[in-house]
C-alpha cells in the first residue's frame, strides 16, 4: 500500500543564492559563513520551498521565509514557521535554540516539530554549515509574520524513515560520492523518492504526493537500468534536477525544487550524480 504526503509547496523561482565553498566552514570568517549558509538555504536545502509564501507569480520575495505553507494531514496541521529575524519569527532565540530545532526537531520549549520539517536529514549537518545556516539566517530581513499555532491530533507520526544518518565529518567531503550523499541527504531527496513502507528500497520512488498539481508519483532515482537512472548521462541527470526536463524531454511536475538546485555549483551537482550512481538499483 502506497502511503502519501500533502504538499502545499509548489516549485518556485528564486535568484539570490550564492555559491560558497564545501567544508571546512569552520574555519571561514563571518562574512565567509553568512555566504557559505546563503547558498546552503537557497540552492541545495531549499527551505524556501516550504518557508517562503507562495503567491500567484511564484514565491512572495517580499515575505522570504516569513513562512506561510500550510500542511494539512492525518496527525497533523502546520505552517512552515516564520524564519526571519523578527520576534514573530526566531528574532528571540539563541543560536543554539535553532541548531537544536534544525537538528533535532524540538523547539526550545521541547515540543516536538512535526516531521514535515525534515530534521531527520538535517542530522548529518556538519557543525561548520550548521553554524553557516544559522548565520545567513540572522541576516534574513525581518517580516511581522504570526503563524498559526500548530494543531497534533494525537500521538506525533514517525520522522521519515533512511535518514538516521550521523553528524558528517568536514574531512569527509573530499571524496565526491561522499560529498554528494552529504548533499542529497540535505536536499531531502529521499523525503520524496521512497515510501515510507518498512525496507522500502533507497531511491526506488513510488510515493504518491497530492497538491495543487494533482497527485505525482514519485521516480526512481536508483542505478536501475530500466526504471532508474542507470541509462542516463549525467547531463541528462543534472538537467532534470535544474531545470525539471525528464530524460525523454517531459516537464516534471512539483513540488521537487528545481529552481533552488539550479543554483548548485557544477561540482556539486557532478557529486550528487556521483552518489546517485553508487545507489543499489531498484525496480
Ligand atoms: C518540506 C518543508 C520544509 C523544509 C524544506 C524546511 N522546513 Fe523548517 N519547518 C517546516 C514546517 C512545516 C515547520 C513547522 C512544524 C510544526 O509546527 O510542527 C518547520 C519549522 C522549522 C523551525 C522551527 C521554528 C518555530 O518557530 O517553531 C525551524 C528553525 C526551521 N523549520 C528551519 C528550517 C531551515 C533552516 C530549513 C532549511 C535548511 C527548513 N526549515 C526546511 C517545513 C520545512
Ligand atoms: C518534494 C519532493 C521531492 C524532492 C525533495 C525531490 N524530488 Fe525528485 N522528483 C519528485 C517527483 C514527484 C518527481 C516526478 C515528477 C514527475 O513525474 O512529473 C521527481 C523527479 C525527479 C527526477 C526525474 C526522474 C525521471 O524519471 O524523470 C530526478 C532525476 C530527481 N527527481 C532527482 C532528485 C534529487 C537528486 C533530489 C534531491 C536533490 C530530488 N529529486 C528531490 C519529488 C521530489
Amino acid at each position: 500500500m502506497r502511503k502519501t504526503i500533502t504538499w502545499a509547496a509548489a516549485g518556485a523561482a528564486m535568484m539570490c543564492a550564492v555559491a560558497g565553498g564545501a567544508g571546512a566552514a569552520e574555519s571561514l570568517s563571518q562574512p565567509e559563513l553568512v555566504k557559505r549558509g546563503d547558498y546552503l538555504v537557497n540552492t541545495v536545502m531549499a527551505c524556501g520551498n516550504c518557508h517562503t509564501p507562495m503567491g500567484p507569480q511564484g514565491p512572495d520575495m517580499s515575505r522570504f521565509l516569513a513562512g506561510g505553507f500550510h500542511f494539512d494531514t492525518p496527525g497533523f496541521k502546520v505552517t512552515a514557521s516564520n524564519l526571519t529575524s523578527h520576534s514573530t519569527g526566531l528574532g528571540d532565540w539563541s543560536d543554539e535554540e535553532i541548531k537544536t530545532a534544525i537538528r533535532t526537531g524540538h523547539r526550545p520549549d521541547g515540543s516536538a516539530l512535526a516531521p514535515v520539517m525534515p530534521t531527520s536529514y538535517y542530522k548529518i549537518l556538519t557543525p561548520g554549515d550548521l553554524d553557516a545556516v544559522v548565520a545567513y539566517l540572522r541576516t534574513v530581513p525581518p517580516v511581522d509574520n504570526k503563524v498559526p499555532d500548530p494543531v497534533y491530533d494525537g500521538a506525533a507520526p514517525p520522522a521519515f524513515p533512511g535518514a538516521e544518518t550521523p553528524l558528517m565529518e568536514d574531512a569527509q567531503a573530499a571524496d565526491p560520492v561522499e560529498k554528494g550523499r552529504y548533499l542529497v541527504t540535505i536536499a531531502h531527496c529521499m523525503e520524496c523518492h521512497m515510501t515510507r513502507e518498512p525496507g522500502a528500497p533507497l531511491g526506488g520512488g513510488g510515493l504518491e504526493i497530492p497538491g495543487p498539481w494533482g497527485v505525482v508519483v514519485s521516480a526512481n532515482i536508483t542505478s536501475d537500468p530500466e526504471h532508474g537512472l542507470g541509462n542516463w548521462s549525467d547531463e541528462e541527470i543534472v538537467r532534470a534536477i535544474t531545470t525539471g526536463i525528464s530524460r525523454d524531454g517531459k516537464e516534471l511536475s512539483p513540488p521537487m525544487g528545481y529552481p533552488y538546485y539550479a543554483h548548485m555549483t557544477p561540482e556539486d551537482l557532478a557529486a550528487m550524480v556521483a552518489y546517485l550512481r553508487t545507489i543499489p538499483p531498484a525496480p
